[in-house]
């Protein structure tokens, strides 16, 4: 799945239409016009029967890297274990707020251990759950901080959680004070003002499939106005599938649907909306220009 120096078709320049890569044939990098999916889970078993396929999906269908989440420790093996087996993938480590988070010493050392793996760009996803609140309120509260202090032990930037706990994310995040390293409120959920108070806070603003529901006039806005070189796309794949695939598993593969849904809100062409989001996408997990090598990019 490699990528050389080429063009898009300038049938991509529509907001509705897929990018593509034409190789040769091309004048710009496809690099600059690849999508990138800042968060998916490809190590969860929905992905176990065709993983290869659906990689090689994303690639066709303009999507040319992926960050795969971990969500607890085994999650995290995993998902560097992907990273190291798939040139295309990087990866995560974290324990989510519906996970038991008790960070013994034992669950710290390895955390940090994993957090310095060469191929794991930033920490997550953590936060807060009062949706689904499957851990005490408290313990969710105190497993975030404490990660967040991991993270910035580790200099990475971390990828936030927030469903229904608006207020409280914010409190602990400036507690931690962990715009040092910035990091990414993930799967975004609320209005304008909610966004600028995180802009504020150095964090970018992860647009995912809600964004192409048509009940989600908050997100709409929010794609609208927040600046386009603080917005990031993403799939939470397996999760949240965009229209016009909703229902279905989700697969990096349909964040073209989601791309395509904010270059249509911001009467802006897909190709602009492309480059960008990927070139804050590197510029956030600090990712190598396609052919450098990641330790070359770290040690900038
Ligand atoms: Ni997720």
């Amino acid at each position: 799945m490699k990528h050389q120096r080429g063009m898009i078709d300038t049938t991509c320049l529509s907001p509705y239409s897929a990018p593509r890569c034409f190789g040769s044939r091309c004048a710009f990098s496809c690099s600059e016009f690849m999508l990138i999916d800042t968060h998916c889970h490809l190590d969860l078993k929905d992905f176990d029967g065709d993983r290869p396929e659906v990689l090689s999906r994303a690639v066709e269908s303009g999507v040319g890297r992926f960050i795969t989440i971990g969500i607890d420790l085994p999650s995290s093996r995993r998902a560097v274990a992907l990273a190291g087996q798939y040139e295309e993938v990087y990866a995560t480590v974290g324990i989510h707020p519906h996970g038991a988070c008790r960070l013994t010493p034992r669950q710290t050392q390895e955390l940090l251990a994993l957090g310095r793996e060469q191929r794991v760009v930033a920490y997550g996803e953590i936060g807060l759950d009062f949706y689904r609140d499957r851990q005490p309120r408290p313990v969710q509260r105190s497993c975030f901080g404490a990660q967040l202090a991991l993270a910035r032990q580790l200099g990475l930037p971390v990828v936030v959680h927030d469903r229904d706990a608006h207020e409280e994310t914010i409190e602990v995040l400036r507690a931690e004070k962990t715009w040092d390293a910035g990091g990414v409120m993930h799967c975004f959920s609320g209005d304008w003002r909610f966004a600028r108070r995180c802009l504020d806070l150095n964090l970018y603003i992860a647009i995912a499939g809600p964004v192409t529901f048509g009940n989600a006039p908050n997100l709409h806005d929010v794609a609208r106005r927040c600046p386009l070189d603080r917005i990031v796309l993403e799939t939470d794949a397996p999760f949240l599938a965009p229209v016009p695939e909703r229902g279905r598993r989700n697969e990096p593969a349909f964040l073209r649907h989601t791309a395509a849904k904010v270059a249509a809100l911001r009467k802006a062409p897909l190709a602009e909306i492309s480059r960008q989001t990927s070139e804050n996408a590197r510029r956030l997990f600090r990712l190598p220009e396609p052919g450098a090598s990641i330790q070359a990019e770290r040690s900038r």
